[in-house]
């Protein structure tokens, strides 16, 4: 299947991105305008042929009939046996979504009232801080999101308290009114440890405060029986069904801080925002469609041209925490080596999802991306506008530093220009080629840039579904299940046996002598 573009790949490598654009109409061939956005992937090595050998997999592959069969509440989800219809949650107006013949609509549309009757009264209450406790899914989509719609945050000041790591909580709640302060207990399952150690804590830290729970405790949950268990009152626990992966929850009740942040008219424009690029990739051609394409650029990148990382790279600061939110999305999607029959994948799964805000990077690993050894694929993501008119000055600097990053990846300098660059600060001979060389950027460095208009609820939830369908495209092709995460089990169960061992309760006899070793020392510093 990938022969083929491999062949092109290898066949068109002589010829450099920036040589492509003698094709002068290529930034528009090789651009995609959609739901308002503007994702350009022509500073890329993609020609007309391997692109389209990339559409041809993604049509033998049955692309567009596994995307109907997800939105059709189809079991894709097959090693857990679920369907996958977070789509459902932002199903605003669209019409019924079966499961099992039962339409979800009027659950969720329940749900999304009631998540709204409570955030109203949140937000004209006296509660001054939310703390939302999570961790994986439950944690970094609406930690990620309050970050980014700051501008529109007029409700109760938001805190996300994730790692068992006892400085995560204790660093919260040092600032926080017991009086006034609701915490939000977010897990799909109710059982992760992280999350239900850092909710025990919270409530002893209440009854030392001499608070009663009443009140206190929000529950989000698809386990309504450990939640009522744990003590939370029916009316103050919010269910998704299993059909809601966990890395795909924060448009129903795992979205409730930041509905109480944003209230729950922007909230539904975030919503609005992801059920127009559902829309979009539902109905448009494989060749004209957002997702599939940036899927498909991806996938060129990491496994025809064995990239093994890209970086996602917003110039919009209030995007600090898209890199972390994606490194789930996309490598707990996508991390699998075995297609969904239960072979060794054949080529490389999805790759490594890194990044930071620029300008930050720039001052730090772009050194590498411009002249290191390794091609780093980039993908830029800009507003045209800012939310600080007054500040204007800085938006242009931010943009021009955007474009500058991909056109000098582009581009690079070649050794004679470095040579005259030398020269004019008067090095002469072998010392001037010498300093030559280490000005000199290899270039032809491939990025893409996706940029939008400004950062409202509505583009965040555009986004934020393109990625998810992004994904969604990808696994679909390697013919791997992106809905299920068993790789990060293991981990756990072992860290179950291991409790005890720290502790010095258990001997750690069993272990390797470097497990071993390690439980010696903490015993050491523990006394
Ligand atoms: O351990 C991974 C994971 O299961 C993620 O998939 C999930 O988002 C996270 O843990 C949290 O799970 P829960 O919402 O059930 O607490």
């Amino acid at each position: 299947m990938w022969d083929e573009v491999k062949r092109l790949a290898g066949a068109g490598a002589g010829k450099s991105i920036l040589a492509r654009f003698d094709n002068a109409n290529r930034a528009a061939e090789f651009s995609l305008n959609a739901a308002g956005m503007l994702f350009d992937y022509s500073k890329t090595q993609l020609d007309e042929q391997s692109r389209a050998a990339l559409l041809d997999i993604a049509r033998t592959t049955g692309v567009a009939e596994r995307r109907d069969a997800m939105f059709a509440g189809h079991a894709i989800n097959e090693t857990e046996g679920r369907a996958v219809l977070h789509t459902a949650l932002r199903n605003l107006d669209g019409g019924p979504v079966l499961v099992d013949g039962a339409d979800v609509m009027p659950e969720v549309r329940d749900t999304l009232d009631r998540m709204a009757k409570l955030a109203d009264d949140v937000r004209a209450g006296d509660v001054t801080d939310v703390v939302n406790i999570g961790i994986g899914g439950s944690d970094l989509g609406p930690a990620m999101a309050y970050l980014a719609l700051k501008p529109y945050a007029d409700g109760p000041r938001c805190h996300f308290v994730s790692n068992v790591d006892g400085a995560d909580i204790a660093d919260t709640l040092r600032t926080l009114d017991p009086e006034t302060t609701l915490f939000v207990v977010a897990s799909k399952t109710f059982t992760t440890i992280e999350t239900m150690t850092n909710a025990r804590t919270a409530k002893a830290w209440l009854d030392d405060k001499g608070v009663r729970h009443e009140g206190r405790f929000v529950a989000l949950s698809s386990n309504k029986e450990k939640a009522a268990e744990w003590g939370i009152s029916e009316d103050r626990v919010f269910g998704f069904a299993d059909w809601v992966g966990g890395r795909y929850s924060m448009w129903g009740p795992i979205g409730l801080s930041l509905m109480m942040a944003i209230g729950p008219k922007a909230f539904r424009s975030f919503l609005r925002g992801g059920q127009e690029m559902d829309r979009h990739f539902l109905s448009a051609p494989l060749h004209e469609n957002m997702p599939v394409l940036l899927a498909l650029v991806g996938m060129w990148h990491n496994q025809v041209m064995g990239h093994a990382t890209r970086a996602v790279l917003p110039y919009d600061n209030r995007l600090a925490r898209l890199p972390a939110y994606l490194q789930q999305l996309e490598m707990e999607s996508n991390g699998k080596g075995v297609s969904m029959d239960g072979r060794t994948l054949d080529v490389p799964s999805g790759p490594v999802v890194w990044g930071e805000p620029g300008t930050n990077g720039q001052h730090a690993f772009y050194q590498l991306i411009h002249q290191g050894t390794r091609v780093v694929p980039c993908e830029f993501m800009v507003a045209a506008t800012g939310h600080e008119p007054d500040l204007g000055h800085h938006h242009d600097l931010l943009v021009a530093n955007c474009l500058a990053q991909s056109e000098a990846l582009m581009r690079g300098r070649g050794l004679d220009e470095a040579r005259e660059i030398c020269a004019a600060k008067g090095f002469e001979g072998d010392e001037l080629e010498r300093q030559a060389r280490h000005r000199v950027f290899p270039g032809d460095r491939p990025s893409t840039t996706l940029i939008y208009p400004q950062l409202t609820p509505e583009i965040l939830g555009k986004i934020v579904a393109l990625y998810e369908h992004r994904v969604f495209v990808e696994g679909a092709i390697l013919n791997i299940n992106s809905f299920d995460q068993w790789g990060v089990e293991l981990g756990k169960e072992l860290a179950k046996s291991l409790e005890p061992v720290v502790t010095g309760d258990a001997p750690a006899g069993d272990k390797d002598g470097s497990t071993r070793q390690l439980v010696d020392y903490v015993l050491l510093y523990r006394g």
